[in-house]
């Protein structure tokens, strides 16, 4: 509930009404970025409860090993053609996801006019080219890296933004454009600022597919599986050890709420109040670096030892989400615990060469 409002699925059926299901669920949805590690997960939770996504990706870090046996568009987001392509092959597309973006912070602070290029130009054509295409509903993948960490480091969706690198900052750009163009368009957003996604497809069909992850799991599995000390970076945070805080959530669960919103989309801009609206996706619980290192060292048979290291440019102390949107509006609840996403990470990174063939004997 929010605003006093109870939100209940109201499908809106197009004409013809083949963009939905019998249950008043859209049945096919453009992801954009569908070929990398959050995208291909959204990609999977649609398919398995019936949906038909349709992958957009230029795979400049995406897999096409993701999209094996999925309806697939290699291609860039800006592209105009690749989209006349995709509508004139679907033009029952009903809903889009958009998860495509560059995300490695310190390389968005040595190289902030691509970063700017790829996440806020690109994606601002991109929504010029779906609104002429009809497209009136659209779901962003945000990040809570945009929040200024309040005094207890934790946020909710009203909370103060202060972004600490260019890659955030492309996020926060990206938000706000996007509910520039909301106001005066028939695009509906919804932006999910998703918290730290940990985990994999517990079904192995996807996972972090970079060889070098920056990701904190990433490179906590990559330690353990090198014999290495984890390199904790920034111990100086006035957090309760001096390391990071994050709210680590399941991709799974990320996933699912993707599904939800799509469900209820309709229904979460019934009144016409608003045209934009922000939800956390998050678990709720603050957890630190080092407090994860220690998660994992339970789920391990050989713990990982601790190295300390300086603040890497961008970097911020974190947060967790206290915000309670995702649940009153969504019905949606992390469901997954930190030792199960560590699990599905280490099973990943054990089986991922047989998925990924060229990162055998990487990581
Ligand atoms: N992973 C995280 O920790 C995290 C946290 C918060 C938000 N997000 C957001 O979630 C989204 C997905 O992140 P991810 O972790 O899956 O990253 P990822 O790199 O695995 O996926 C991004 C995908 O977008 C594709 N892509 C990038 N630019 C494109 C373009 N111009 N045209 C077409 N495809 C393009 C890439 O090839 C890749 O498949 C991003 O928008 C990211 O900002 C990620």
């Amino acid at each position: 509930m929010i605003d006093g409002r109870t939100i209940e699925y109201a499908p809106t059926a197009k004409p013809g009404g083949s963009s939905v299901d019998r249950k008043g669920c859209f049945v096919k949805v453009l992801i954009a970025g569908g070929a990398g590690f959050i995208g291909s997960t959204v990609a999977s939770v649609l398919l398995d409860g019936g949906h038909q996504p349709v992958i957009l990706d230029n795979l400049v870090t995406g897999r096409r090993e993701f999209c094996a046996g999925r309806t697939f568009y290699e291609g860039d987001i800006a592209d105009a053609a690749v989209l006349d392509r995709i509508f004139d092959d679907h033009p029952d597309i009903a809903a889009v996801v958009h998860c495509a973006a560059l995300i490695v912070v310190p390389e968005s602070v040595a190289r902030p006019i691509v970063y700017y290029r790829e996440n806020v130009t690109k994606t601002l054509e991109f929504v010029d080219h779906l609104i002429g295409k009809g497209v009136s509903r659209f779901l962003f993948s945000s990040s809570a890296a945009i929040y200024e960490p309040g005094a207890d480091f934790s946020v909710d969706e009203n909370s103060a933004l202060n972004a600490m690198s260019p890659y955030a900052r492309t996020k926060m750009v990206v938000e706000q454009m996007l509910t520039d163009i909301s106001a005066s368009t028939p695009l509906r957003v919804l932006s999910l600022r998703y918290f730290n996604p940990i985990g994999a497809d517990p079904k192995m069909r996807t996972g972090l597919q970079v060889a070098a992850p920056t990701h904190a799991l990433g490179k906590l599995v990559e330690a353990y599986r090198a014999g290495r000390p984890f390199t904790v970076t920034g111990l100086d945070y006035p957090t309760r050890d001096g390391s990071g805080i994050r709210d680590y959530v399941h991709v799974c669960d990320l996933a699912a709420a993707h599904l939800r919103a799509l469900e209820i989309f309709d229904a979460l801009f019934e009144g016409g109040q608003s045209r934009s609206m922000v939800i956390n996706l998050g678990t709720g619980r603050g957890t630190t670096v080092l407090e994860f290192v220690d998660a994992f060292n339970k789920v391990v048979d050989t713990p990982v030892a601790v190295a300390p290291a300086p603040r890497r440019p961008g970097d911020s102390a974190g947060a967790y989400t206290r915000s309670t949107r995702a649940a009153d509006l969504l019905g949606w609840r992390a469901e997954h615990t930190i030792e199960e996403g560590i699990k599905d990470s280490l099973a990943w990174f054990d089986q991922r060469s047989q998925v990924l063939p060229d990162l055998a004997g990487q990581g």
